[in-house]
């Protein structure tokens, strides 16, 4: 299990929660995000709703938001019923000034990027140790890919530079398994200096499912810090 982190991040990433949930309104449908910056959006989601007796639906981006959406009382929906979604909040790893993302340590990068695309406003979450100058530097991408196709993705990566790894997790023995049933490759391919050109050659190769670069999606950053909260916004 992983542990928890010092009291300072904890105060940040939920301060940055609780800014972002002031964009909720009465009879919005949202994507609830995933990991453990989203998870306080979610609880203080519930907790507003109730307070005011607002009526929104959330879409879950993975299990574990499904199961705290259900504990703090947020009625959940799906894509299919709900396709065009008011405003999604989640999560990210690293975060650059042009507010693109890598996101996935939590393997839930698919279904994020599906609901993210589904938004009209896609709110980010997380504290200040996410940003960084530029992407890829010292954080490997999450891809995740089809298991009958990971063999020879892991070879068209190597042949680009990359170095991947597949993620394993301490659950179970072998690797990591995704809501979706794939498996997530975590390549090293140091600094990306393109990210938008990096996330579409990946996506041309048969098998990758999706990857945890998001380019251009997010509208608002909420950075979480040690007293407060910044706000950065696409330009
Ligand atoms: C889940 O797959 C990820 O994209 C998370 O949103 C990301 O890992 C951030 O998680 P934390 O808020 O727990 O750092």
């Amino acid at each position: 299990m992983k542990a928890k982190s010092s009291s300072w991040i904890e105060k940040a990433k939920e301060r940055a929660a609780l800014e972002a949930v002031k964009h909720v309104r009465d009879d919005y449908i949202v994507g609830l995000g995933s990991g453990s910056t989203a998870a306080y959006a979610i609880k203080e989601m519930g907790k507003v709703t109730r307070q005011k007796n607002w009526q929104i639906l959330g879409v879950p981006t993975s299990y574990q938001a499904m199961q705290l959406a259900t504990e703090y009382g947020i009625k959940t929906t799906t894509l299919s019923q709900h396709p065009q979604l008011d405003l999604t909040i989640d999560g990210a790893d690293q975060i650059d000034k042009e507010l693109n993302l890598i996101k996935g340590m939590g393997g839930a990068l698919t279904r994020e990027k599906i609901v993210a695309s589904a938004s009209k406003k896609i709110v980010i979450v997380a504290d200040e140790r996410k940003l960084v100058e530029k992407l890829g530097t010292n954080h490997p991408v999450p891809i995740e890919v089809l298991p009958f196709a990971v063999a020879m993705v892991m070879l068209k990566i190597r042949k680009m530079k990359g170095k991947p790894r597949l993620r394993e997790t301490s659950g179970k023995v072998g690797p990591l398994v995704t809501d979706n049933g794939n498996f997530i490759l975590d390549v090293d391919f140091g600094t990306l200096y393109a990210p938008s050109r990096l996330d579409s050659q990946l996506q041309s190769i048969p098998g990758v499912v999706e990857t945890g670069i998001f380019a251009g999606m997010a509208d608002i950053v909420y950075l979480g810090t040690k007293n407060t909260v910044r706000k950065l916004k696409k330009r």
